[in-house]
Order: structure tokens, then sequence, then C-alpha cells
């Protein structure tokens, strides 16, 4: 039987995030079988009873969420300047959700949302290689050469960019331009930064397409749950 780390259980049962699981048993609010713990490293597994203030917890049933996020919110689950958070979307469902990634405040698209951490693991790391498609808008021009350069990689601050794919879909001549690029990295502010590397600011970012999912059916700020085969078909395709 497998074990979990008693302050990973607290989380999945979606009470509070592991950190503040470690403050609940050391303030003595935990019991393993009945015994008062204040340890925060012991391990237990699935036979074992876990209360939180004397009331046994169980799983949260996970949820997968696609969401289009409109420019203007941001995307964690907490804001200490109180702005409006992609997660103040889902107010009226009872668990503890979190975006999975970021897009920017001002990056529009599909952003997913869960309160499964397999998934999310799956779905950021940078070994399961997800790809990501963003519609760009530009206000210049990206000539030839600068297109090929940037399919195969260009240095930025943090390193190289790993080869991607990028298509012109409107060219207004010389004013700007709209691309759309695939990526598999998740840098900070990438799509953007691999712009600004040629001086061009970028005037609309949104993101288009997560590996299969686009979309589809919904408009700015709208959301709908994965279907199962849409979950397990994500993780399928995360590379090993
Ligand atoms: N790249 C960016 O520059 N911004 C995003 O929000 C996502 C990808």
């Amino acid at each position: 039987m497998t074990s979990t780390r008693i302050n990973k259980k607290i989380a999945d049962a979606g009470i509070t995030s592991r950190r503040k699981a470690d403050n609940l048993i050391e303030e003595g609010r935990v019991t393993i079988n009945g015994k008062k713990i204040t340890e925060p490293g012991i391990k237990v597994t699935d036979k074992d009873q876990v209360k939180v203030d004397g009331v046994i917890i169980t799983k949260e049933e996970p949820v997968h969420i696609l969401y289009y996020k409109p420019t203007g919110e941001i995307s964690s689950a907490e804001d200490d300047k109180d702005r409006e958070t992609v997660i103040d979307a889902f107010d009226d469902i009872d668990a503890r959700l979190y975006p999975v990634g970021r897009l920017d405040y001002d990056t529009s698209g599909i952003l997913l949302v869960t309160n499964d951490g397999e998934f999310t693991q799956h779905m950021t790391h940078p070994k399961y290689e997800m790809k990501k498609t963003y519609r760009v808008k530009i206000d210049g021009v990206l000539l030839r050469h600068q297109q090929d350069e940037m399919r195969r990689g260009i240095r930025l601050s943090d390193g190289k960019t790993a080869p991607c794919d990028l298509k012109v879909i409107r060219d207004k001549s010389g004013k700007d331009m709209i691309l759309e690029i695939s990526i598999h990295e998740g840098r900070n502010r990438q799509v953007r930064r691999m712009f600004e590397h040629f001086g061009l600011n970028v005037t609309k970012l949104t993101r288009i397409r997560f590996d299969f999912l686009t979309l589809e059916g919904l408009k700015e700020g709208d959301y709908r749950y994965l279907k199962p085969h849409e979950v397990k078909k994500l993780i399928a395709n995360s590379k090993k």
C-alpha cells in the first residue's frame, strides 16, 4: 500500500495547503487513528484514519476545468493586492481550485483549473513537454529570416528557447502582423519576450490551444468541465 506524507493527505482533502497543514499539525489539531501527532513528516496509508479538529478527512473529488480566461485577471488563487483572480470565477464550486501554470494579466485564452496535483505536474513540468499554441498580434513585422531564427530557437536572458512552430496568419503590409506560435516550454512571459528579442511589442496574446484542447464553444469568461476521456488523453499525451 502506498504511503503519503500527512501534510499532502490533508491538502488533498481540500482543507488547506501543505504548508498550512504543517501548522495544523504543530498546533496539535491533527490525529492519526485517534492519536494526536505533532511531527509534520509522518507518513500515512489509506487505511489510517486522519482527523483535523476531530473531523475525519476524505480525499476531495478531482475537478478539471477548461477556463477561457479574459484579460484583466490574475492567474493565482490569491492576490495580496486583492485584485480579481481567475479563481473568483469558481466561487460556487466547492473545491480548493488553483490554475495550472499561469497566463499573464494581459493574456487571454485557455487556462486549466484544477484541484488535482498529479494532473498539474503532468501539464506543467517541462519534462512532459505539453504543447501550447498562442495567437499573437504584434505592432510591427517579424521578417522572414527572423521567423526562421525564432523557429530554430533564440537566446533569451534565461537561456535558448527550444525549436518551435511558427505560422504567419495575417501580414498587413508592414503595419502589424498576426502569427501563431506553438511552444512546449512555459517560461515566464516567454512569448512576449521572444518577440521583444526582435524589438517587437505584442499587443494581443491569446492561448488558443493546449495540446488538443481548443476554445471552441466558449466565450471569454466561460468555462467547461473536462470530460474524463479528455483528462486521460492529456495525461497520455504528456511525454514520459
Ligand atoms: N507567454 C507570455 O508571454 N505570456 C503568457 O501569458 C503566456 C505565454
